[in-house]
């Protein structure tokens, strides 16, 4: 059975999650669930990252203890994505301690292969990002993500000789992990400038993981926040599954973090003498009239604001199919109550309830079994295998629209059939039912990894057994496999029309 190993950022605790990271987080779950539709054995991993000067002073202004911010904060992150139906084989936390030993095996690995060296550093320090910029990163002397004033910092640390990884990190870029190809382009941009070693330990603070080798430091969040990738499949504890987890790993970021994941990540599993990550999918930002969520002041939409209008299903598929994977994307309440009711109510939803409203008058409720040959059965095919390439290549939206382009050509072939007006019993009429059940069929199991809830409630709407995710899909997939001979009732609609908010 193929592993499939897929990740989000560990977020910050200094704040709570908003739809810029249930974005990331959902697209995780989903592709996770595709892996085990598809018969893979699956790792999806999210959490917290707990450490760092961030957080220590959202902890001081909330007047709390940073371990109290963190862990109401965690709970929170976990609660949103139990509320989105968002279901991680794990949740990590950086404050645990399986963290921390894992933290100072693979640190001071990297020290023992002799790319870490004590030095002293000087420079422009964002908090918000918990990075050092040099003076040509900034715009207009601020930080170039937050665009807020940047620190002096000065310190005694330890040093990562990034600049050894040079020549590796360019033939790991251009071999093809990151994805899409403009980011992968962003990440060998910056190897072309020339890497300068990194300081990786702090003095000045001392919310964060010691350094195994020298009491007075500890290490700098983001040296000790990548390794959560290889704590939680068991790095450092002789599992005997790591290596083959670590094979197939895929991490899902956001393009604010990509010269930690797609630069100094990769170098630092090098200099520890381990692969790279196998693929990091690089998305843009979600943006709020062309502001990024976290900046324009309205972070401050919830997942939980959306759920009450749109379900858990109809927040999911919006996000999985109205953002493409990769560009920035504006948020637009408007377009979500679009794409609710055009492709959730009025696409699928009809086509549904119009299939049991026909088999009740023509069929006496008896759902006719899909047959051999049918007009649409060349057009499911190949809805499969789109879908497929697009879930492997991490492109939701591509997947979901080639599933809505069957079901719409379905409702289309409704509507010219007319089988309404067909003999009640007929050959004719239980040919067209029969293909549209088909696809009703089809259309529960490919879309189930955004509609976790209500493709199981469709799948029972036409009489099946279990659920659509019962079994392992075969990619070569072939026409008919719907049987027939249940009986069918008619169910409230899963997706009633929302009227917009005025
Ligand atoms: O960077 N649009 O955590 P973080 C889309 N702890 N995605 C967004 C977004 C937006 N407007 N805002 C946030 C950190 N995200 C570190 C990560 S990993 C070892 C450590 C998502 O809480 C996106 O995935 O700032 C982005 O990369 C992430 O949240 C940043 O979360
Ligand atoms: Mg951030």
């Amino acid at each position: 059975m193929a592993k499939f190993y897929v990740t989000t950022p560990i977020y910050y605790v200094n704040d709570v999650p908003h739809i810029g990271h249930s974005y990331t987080t959902t697209t995780a779950d989903a592709l996770a669930r595709w892996h085990r539709l598809v018969g893979d054995e699956v790792m999806f991993l999210t959490g917290t990252d707990e450490h760092g000067l961030k957080v220590q002073r959202s902890a001081e202004e909330n007047g709390l203890t940073p371990q109290q911010q963190a862990d109401n904060t965690s709970k929170r992150f976990s609660q949103t994505w139990t509320a989105l139906s968002i279901e991680p084989d794990q949740f990590i936390r950086t404050t645990e301690p399986r963290h921390h030993e894992a933290v100072g095996k693979l640190l001071s690995k990297i020290k023992e292969n002799g790319y870490i060296e004590k030095g002293s550093y000087a420079g422009n320090y964002c908090v918000g990002c918990e990075a050092y910029y040099t003076d040509a990163d900034l715009v207009e002397g601020n930080c170039p993500i937050h665009e807020r004033p940047v620190e002096w910092l000065e310190e005694d640390n330890y040093f990562f000789k990034l600049s050894a990884f040079e020549d590796r990190l360019r033939e790991w870029i251009n071999s093809g992990a990151i994805r899409p190809a403009g980011k992968a382009s962003e990440a060998l941009g910056i190897v072309e400038l020339g890497l300068d070693d990194v300081s990786i330990t702090r003095t000045s603070i001392d919310w964060g993981v010691q350094v195994p080798w020298d009491e007075d430091h500890v290490f700098y969040v983001w040296y000790d926040a990548l390794i959560n990738y290889v704590t939680a499949i068991g790095y450092g504890q002789d599992s005997p599954e790591f290596a083959d987890w670590w094979a197939n790993s895929h991490h899902l970021i956001g393009k604010d973090i990509l010269r930690f994941h797609c630069v100094y990540w990769p170098a630092m599993l090098m200099a520890a003498g381990l692969e790279p990550p196998k693929h990091v999918d690089v998305h843009g930002f979600l943006l709020l009239g062309g502001k990024k969520l976290s900046k324009s002041g309205l972070t401050q939409i919830h997942p939980e604001d959306l759920i009450g209008e749109f379900g858990i299903d109809g927040f999911r598929y919006h996000f999985l199919r109205d953002v493409s994977f990769g560009p920035d994307s504006d948020f637009s309440y408007e377009q979500m109550v679009e794409r609710y009711n055009t492709d959730l109510a009025n696409t699928l939803g009809n086509l549904l309830s119009r299939v049991i409203t026909v088999v009740g008058k023509k069929c006496n409720g008896v759902a006719p079994g899909s047959q051999a040959d049918s007009p649409l059965a060349e057009l499911a095919e190949k809805t499969v295998n789109i879908a497929a390439e697009a879930w492997n290549s991490t492109a939701p939206s591509v997947a979901l629209d080639a599933t809505w382009h069957l079901i719409r050509e379905t409702n289309a072939y409704l509507g010219e059939s007319e089988p309404w007006k067909m003999e009640e019993g007929s050959a004719e009429v239980s040919a067209v039912l029969g293909t549209a059940l088909e696809v009703l069929r089809l259309a529960a199991i490919l879309a189930s990894p955004a509609l976790v809830n209500t493709a199981p409630q469709i799948w029972q709407a036409i009489g099946l057994e279990g659920s659509p995710t019962d079994n392992v899909l075969d990619l070569d997939y072939k026409w008919g496999q719907y049987q027939g001979g249940a009986q069918l009732t008619a169910i409230e609609p899963l997706f009633p029309r929302i009227k917009p908010q005025a």
